[in-house]
């Protein structure tokens, strides 16, 4: 199949890769010039566990270009819209790029070919771009995206579920059908795509709440002594509620939870539905910074404004070099806001976007040794492994005393109070 896709981001070069692994004739469209360049002479632009290796195999065969012309697309059989879809200040969807990319398209795709949404778009979305592009043949289905960051390429070899969104199928072999067919072997659900957009929606927003009802019972486990690991143990043991996405930590972030439960809510507004739970899993979230910080003050015996800490962890998850929308930053932000002299380690420091961290006025180390040395409190945010094989005897040394607030519950705790250091887990005896 002649393939292309438009955005050559974490979900269109994932996307890009894959299909051309799949031996799909792939053009990959993208109007950051460098962003091209970059992937055209086979360096990966992304932080992605075997995203390097497809890359390399998809050029080195001819089954995979970049390019900044979409005029590249005249020819392709299907087309995957992957564009960015960021908040607008009202907390809706900015669908300038979807937008900007479909009025390319009905510029340059032949009569017949099928356009295929994986950008987070509300819902109506595709029925309007269907409508704008019915005129000129061209059938456009809902197929919303569900990797992860740092598991983007086996999410996408092995998806739980692939999501086709769409109404103007007459049956078998229709434009549903043929996208689905571009993925690997997986359990297809077909839908309107008002319900596959909503569907997309709706997942992202249920982990947010799960997350967000997990850090409050943290909280709470906190004040009467109960250990938040062993209650969500207990929980996750139920199939009905599942193991994942019961992990206490410093409030959920990254490019899509907190964007998505926005415009979720702002959908809600607009048809008269207030969604409370979505509402308060945002509030819960929006709360962690400040308790992370609170339990610092509470417990260095130094007011905030004299005290040196250390961040462990930028990036809003492990695995990844992404610090977008991270609660990594906006603890460090409420602590810096306080007067803390901080300064932060990240194992993927070089990867991360330094004018993100200039913007939040993070000092940056790269050695956390340093980070650590002489600090009041050393606060872990990231839950890198590689934490948990630091040198923590020499840390005690070179930082007497130190208070260490644990937001993931990494570390070992009876091991860092046999050195001395005060340890705080999330929800769990003697925490926060
Ligand atoms: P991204 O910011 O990493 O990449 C978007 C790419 O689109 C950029 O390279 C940008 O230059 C390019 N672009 C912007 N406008 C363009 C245009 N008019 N024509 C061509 N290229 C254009 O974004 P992302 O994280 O890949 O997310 C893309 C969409 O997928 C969003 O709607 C997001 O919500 C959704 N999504 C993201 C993830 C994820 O893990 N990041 C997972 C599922 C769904
Ligand atoms: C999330 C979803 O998991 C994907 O299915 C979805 O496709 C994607 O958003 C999207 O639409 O962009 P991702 O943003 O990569 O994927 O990150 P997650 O792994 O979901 O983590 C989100 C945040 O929740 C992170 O800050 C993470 O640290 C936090 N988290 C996650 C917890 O605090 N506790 C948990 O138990 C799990």
């Amino acid at each position: 199949m002649r393939v292309g896709v438009i955005g050559a981001g974490y979900v269109g070069l994932t996307s890009a890769v894959c299909l051309a692994e799949r031996g799909h004739h792939t053009v990959c469209v993208d109007v950051d010039e460098a962003r091209v360049r970059q992937l055209s002479s086979g360096v990966a632009t992304i932080d992605e566990p075997d995203l390097p290796e497809l890359l390399e195999r998809g050029l080195r065969t001819d089954t995979l270009r970049f390019t900044t012309s979409y005029r590249a697309l005249a020819d392709r059989d299907v087309v995957f819209v992957c564009v960015s879809t960021p908040s607008m200040p009202d907390g809706s969807a900015d669908l300038r790029a979807v937008d900007a990319a479909v009025g390319e398209l009905a510029t340059v795709l032949r009569a017949g070919a099928v356009v295929a949404v994986k950008s987070t778009v509300p819902v109506g979305t595709t029925r309007r771009l269907a409508d704008r592009l019915r005129p000129n043949g061209i059938h456009v289905v809902s197929s919303p995206e569900f990797l992860r960051e740092s598991h983007a390429i086996g999410d996408f070899r092995h998806p739980d579920r692939i999501l086709i969104g769409s109404d103007d199928d007459t049956g078998e072999g229709g434009p549903a059908d043929l996208v689905a067919s571009l993925y690997p072997p997986g359990r297809v659900l077909k839908m309107s795509p008002e319900s596959a957009e909503l569907a997309k929606y709706a997942s992202n927003a249920f982990l947010a709440v799960k997350i967000s009802y997990t850090n409050s019972l943290a909280e709470l486990c906190a004040r009467v002594g109960a250990d938040i690991t062993d209650v969500t143990r207990c929980m996750g043991a139920d199939m009905r509620i599942g193991a994942h996405f019961l992990q206490a930590g410093p409030g959920w972030g990254g490019s899509c939870l907190p964007k998505d439960t926005a415009a979720l809510l702002h959908t809600g507004r607009e048809y008269g539905v207030a969604l409370p739970e979505v509402q308060s899993a945002r509030t819960t979230n929006a709360a962690q910074a400040v308790r992370i910080a609170d339990a610092v003050g509470r417990t260095i015996g130094t007011p905030t404004t004299e005290a040196r800490v250390a961040a462990l962890g930028l990036t809003f998850k492990a695995g990844t070099s992404d610090v977008r929308d991270s609660p990594s930053l906006t603890v460090c932000g409420e602590l810096i806001a306080r007067g803390a002299q901080l300064t932060a380690y990240d194992p993927r420091l070089a990867a991360i976007d330094g004018e993100m961290l200039r913007a939040a006025a993070i000092v940056g180390v790269d050695d956390p040794y340093l980070a650590t040395k002489g600090a009041d409190a050393i606060v872990v945010l990231t839950e890198w492994p590689q934490f948990c094989e630091l040198d923590w005897a020499r840390i005690a040394e070179q930082a007497p005393g130190a208070v260490v607030v644990d937001t993931r519950n990494l570390l070992d705790a009876a091991m860092l109070r046999e050195l001395g250091l005060t340890y705080l887990g999330n929800g769990t005896g003697g925490g926060f």
